[in-house]
């Protein structure tokens, strides 16, 4: 049986520490003691990054929440290293790549081992620490996530959100997901979050079941205009990353956590 929680935010447990075994059932961070798998979402765009990164060879992807333990990292192998992030949507001084897709090219990221810190992103990998396997999600992975989520028993949907406010460019991955999941399994359980977000993905989209993934791309690019982190994109001048983010299942591989603290993916050995 597949039971599915959504995390709209990555918010901290009411102490303000890791979800601990004595947190009552009723806070929703508990849960992630629950679950067997969980899915890291920050749609625009440091998980869409990930996997363009992934995709285009790059041996691995390290996360962390500050630059300075970016730098840190960095230090044990500089020569195959690229530091790579943003703050406020712009690469950060002195590291080699920011946090728009179209850098993650096969000749930027070939054979290296990249560190990542992104303003929200990377806050939600972190929260997943205790559940014992994390995949990370973005519409360019959209089926080879469906597919993971399948095997698990009880999956924990992270949504990144920015900046502690719920984004709906994350719930409509989420929405997505879930939707993807009822399709092919008709006995998966989900809580509210999970059917809010599907809910949502179906009222946004006029998706038909003779669309390509093409034409729903372009729809998607569309919609993700009208999100709070689509609008911060635009703003900085990165609308057309809207698009890049948007090519559902474009890149049908899996980025999976293969180490914790600091967390480090690679691709899934089942999608090699
Ligand atoms: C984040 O982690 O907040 C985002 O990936 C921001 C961005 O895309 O610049």
């Amino acid at each position: 049986m597949t039971s599915i929680t959504t995390l709209l935010l990555p918010a901290v447990s009411q102490s303000g520490t890791r979800p601990t075994e004595c947190e009552p059932r009723s806070n929703p961070i508990a849960q992630l003691n629950d679950c067997d798998l969980a899915v890291a979402i920050d749609v625009l765009r440091a998980t869409s990054v990930i996997v363009k990164a992934l995709a285009s060879g790059a041996e691995s992807v390290m996360t962390c929440e500050t630059i300075e333990q970016a730098h840190r990292l960095a230090e044990s192998e500089p020569d195959r290293t690229l530091l790579c992030g943003e703050r406020n949507c712009q690469k950060v001084d002195g590291f080699a790549l920011g946090n728009s897709p179209s850098e993650y090219t096969s000749e930027n990221v070939h054979g290296k081992r990249l560190v990542l810190t992104t303003t929200n992103g990377t806050k939600a990998i972190e929260m997943a620490s205790p559940v014992p396997s994390l995949a990370i999600a973005s519409f360019l992975n959209l089926s080879a996530v469906i597919s993971r989520i399948l095997r698990a028993r009880h999956t924990c949907i992270i949504c990144a959100g920015t900046n502690g406010v719920i984004t709906s460019e994350d719930v409509l991955l989420a929405g997505a997901l879930v939707t993807g999941i009822k399709n092919v399994c008709k006995a998966a359980q989900f809580d509210d979050a999970s059917e809010i977000s599907a809910s949502f993905w179906e009222s946004s989209m006029n998706l038909d079941p003779k669309d390509s993934d093409q034409s729903i791309a372009l729809q998607l690019a569309d919609r993700l205009q009208r999100t709070e982190g689509g609008r911060n994109l635009i703003g900085v001048g990165y609308e057309n990353d809207l698009l890049a983010c948007s090519q559902i299942n474009s890149l049908p591989i899996l980025p999976m956590r293969k180490a914790v603290s600091p967390s480090c993916f690679e691709l899934d050995d089942s999608a090699r």
